[in-house]
């Protein structure tokens, strides 16, 4: 019998560019796992588009009737996680996630959340990476896969990869030669992960 492949949950509020280079990698070959669901905090996120065009489930799940909740945030994340357990998810891939996850949504999944960031951590946490590294001048920048932990950004670092800046470089041609290292990346860490590889000791992942 087939081994069972891990089952990925992807969390993604807009183009799904991230989404859709772990669906090629699964398509062809890469990556021995599955995605089990996608959900999204927006309706119209091309991310559950290119769920449904490959027969993966996709889940929108509004969170305006949260809003007002005093624990709302945290609440939302439980009506998240109760979708994931539904799936059967044993890893959650944030892949252009606009949503700041609870303790409570962490803590169901201790290093079994992962994240992709625009930016060589710890430099250009938070939003426009990109731009901040511009406005810097550094001359390389770069992405990261890491585990999520509390805070925005921090968490263990999984794999990364350099992005020379050119001296014509826009935000928009920065981030389109950083893609490509997304794409490439993101579906390493996992098959990483789904090889049982990952180990994580304080701030460092062990990779075997
Ligand atoms: C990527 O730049 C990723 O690093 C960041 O958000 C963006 C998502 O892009 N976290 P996409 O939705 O995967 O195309």
């Amino acid at each position: 019998m087939p081994e069972a492949k891990l089952r990925v949950g992807v969390l993604a509020s807009g183009r799904g560019s991230n989404l859709q280079a772990i669906i090629d990698a699964i398509e062809v070959g890469k990556l021995a796992a599955r995605i089990a669901v996608v959900i999204s905090n927006k309706k119209d996120a091309q991310a559950l588009e290119r769920a449904r065009r490959h027969g993966v489930a996709d889940v929108f799940l509004d969170p305006a009737p949260y809003k007002d909740r005093p624990d709302g945030r945290e609440a939302y994340d439980r009506a998240v996680l109760a979708v994931l357990k539904e799936h059967e998810v044993e890893l959650v891939a944030l892949a252009g996630y606009m949503k700041i996850v609870t303790r409570v949504f962490i803590d169901a999944y201790p290093n079994r959340i992962m994240n992709i960031h625009p930016a060589l951590l710890p430099s250009f946490p938070g939003l426009k990476a990109q731009q901040q590294a511009l406005d810097w001048g550094v001359k390389v920048s770069g992405c990261t896969v890491h585990f999520v932990t509390e805070g925005v950004d921090t968490g263990p670092i999984i794999r990364q990869a350099a992005v020379p800046v050119q001296e014509n470089d826009t935000a928009e041609t920065l981030e389109a030669r950083m893609l490509a290292e997304e794409h490439r990346i993101y579906p390493e860490a996992i098959q990483l992960f789904a090889d049982g590889r990952l180990s994580v000791e304080g701030r460092r992942v062990r990779i075997r």
